[in-house]
């Protein structure tokens, strides 16, 4: 491993605001995150965060929710994790684990919204369960958020983005759904809030559409 990315994991697990194996928050925070927060505001996910960018972004633009994204990857976090220490940012963590074990995390009705920004595709039919959208992770959503949670979900894939549409969604119990698949010439625009992560930017550049979607779980 090179000298950069070992530094990167030194700062990660000081950082109280990371929380990871090892660490004694990691076995206990499950139903105690408004503790951690010293507040009741709402807790707000961003899974398969990579660098935070939705939760840092938010979190300064909403001290009156909490953030966390959620990503397995220690080096990436690193980056939220500095953004947030720099700039005060005392309403965002960040939990390196695997999206499928947020259950062991969260408590039922412990989350307000979620945030999916451009997770990997998973094109392979074989790959389906492996889908952030899938049956399967819906479930997992519905277990831990409250009744008429928001899910937000950002995507440069489009058949991913249909899939998610036209299979998921139409067994799924949803309200208030708006989507768009091409959120840059879309009057959703203000929905993401200006903030772009980034392998958005990397889409962007190479002029690809994004798509975007924003329901209620009932
Ligand atoms: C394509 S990247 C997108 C990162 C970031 N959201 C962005 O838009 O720049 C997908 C991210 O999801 C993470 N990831 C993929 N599968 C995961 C899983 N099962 N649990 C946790 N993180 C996962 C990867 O480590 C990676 O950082």
């Amino acid at each position: 491993m090179g000298r950069a990315k070992l530094k990167r994991f030194a700062v990660v697990a000081e950082n109280r605001n990371v929380i990871e194996p090892g660490k004694e928050l990691f076995t206990s925070i499950r139903g105690h995150w408004h503790e951690y927060f010293g507040n009741q505001n709402g807790i707000v996910l961003e899974l398969g965060c990579g660098r935070g960018e939705y939760s840092t972004g938010l979190a300064a633009i909403n001290p009156d929710k909490n953030y966390v994204g959620i990503d397995l990857k220690g080096a990436r976090l690193w980056k939220g994790s500095v953004v947030a220490v720099e700039n005060n940012l005392n309403n965002v963590a960040f939990l390196r684990t695997q999206i499928q074990n947020i259950d062991s995390f969260f408590a039922d009705d412990e989350v307000s919204e979620i945030w999916i920004t451009f997770p990997d595709p998973r094109p392979k039919d074989s790959d389906e369960k492996r889908r952030l959208t899938s049956p399967r992770y819906m479930a997992l959503y519905r277990k831990i958020m409250k009744a008429g949670g928001v899910m937000n979900f950002k995507t440069d894939n489009l058949p991913l983005f249909e899939y998610t549409l036209e299979e998921v969604f139409p067994n799924q119990s949803l309200a208030d759904l708006e989507f768009t698949k091409d959120l840059y010439n879309s009057p959703l625009l203000d929905l993401h809030h200006k903030i772009q992560t980034t392998f958005e930017k990397k889409y962007l550049n190479n002029r690809e559409k994004i798509n975007y979607l924003r329901c209620r779980l009932v």
